[in-house]
């Protein structure tokens, strides 16, 4: 082989590698989250556990991932965030999620595990429509200044906080659902199974 054929075979080589790993860049910046890790189509309708990275969710982010066929929200929550909820105490129905069938770590002021992150089954509790991320506070059509950040339901006008927790006097009876999960490491969160699974 001359050396000009040599030559061109390698650039082949070297520009099929380079396309290789553009590629499977371009995945991982599309589908930051929902990635590789998680079972068939067939193994999650059954209920299998899903695994989120959650390392690149930045403050004050919401994501999304379906477990068992309904929208799971991953939110990071920034500190203003965490201190407005004890500005909703008084305005929500149930602040301490006394609801029976709540993982233990849903029963508290910011129902989760770690602070900084609220995990919620993203179905409205009146009759299952996906509430909207409103993180905006003070937004004058949700309540104005009693407005910390939280979920808006557009099918009858629920309200929830950015712990999930439903104010009182809207058609959802109960808080959102916190589903079963646990951390893998800092980075991925697996929804669907926990410590006492
Ligand atoms: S379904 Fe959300 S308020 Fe009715």
């Amino acid at each position: 082989m001359s050396n000009d054929v040599v030559n061109i075979t390698r650039r082949r080589v070297l520009t099929a590698a380079t396309t290789l790993v553009g590629a499977v860049g371009a995945v991982g910046v599309a589908v930051p989250f929902v990635g590789s890790w998680n079972p068939s189509a067939k193994a999650r309708a059954a209920g299998a556990p899903v695994k989120a990275n959650i390392g690149k969710i930045e403050p004050g982010q919401m994501i999304t991932v379906e477990w068992r066929g309904k929208p799971v929200y991953i939110v990071r929550r920034t500190r203003e965030a965490l201190d407005g909820l004890a500005k909703t105490v008084d305005l929500v129905r149930d602040p301490e999620s006394t609801t029976p069938q709540q993982p233990d770590y849903a029963k508290n002021q910011y129902r989760s595990i770690k602070d900084e992150f609220l995990i919620l089954v993203g179905l409205c509790t009146h009759l299952g429509c996906a509430p909207m991320y409103r993180p905006d506070v003070g937004a004058v059509d949700l309540g104005g200044s009693d407005w910390q950040g939280g979920f808006f339901c557009p099918c009858h006008g629920s309200k929830f906080d950015l712990a999930g927790r439903v104010f009182k006097g809207v058609p959802a009876p109960i808080n959102l659902e916190v589903p079963k999960h646990i951390y893998e490491s800092d980075s991925v969160v697996v929804i669907g199974e926990d410590q006492g699974a």
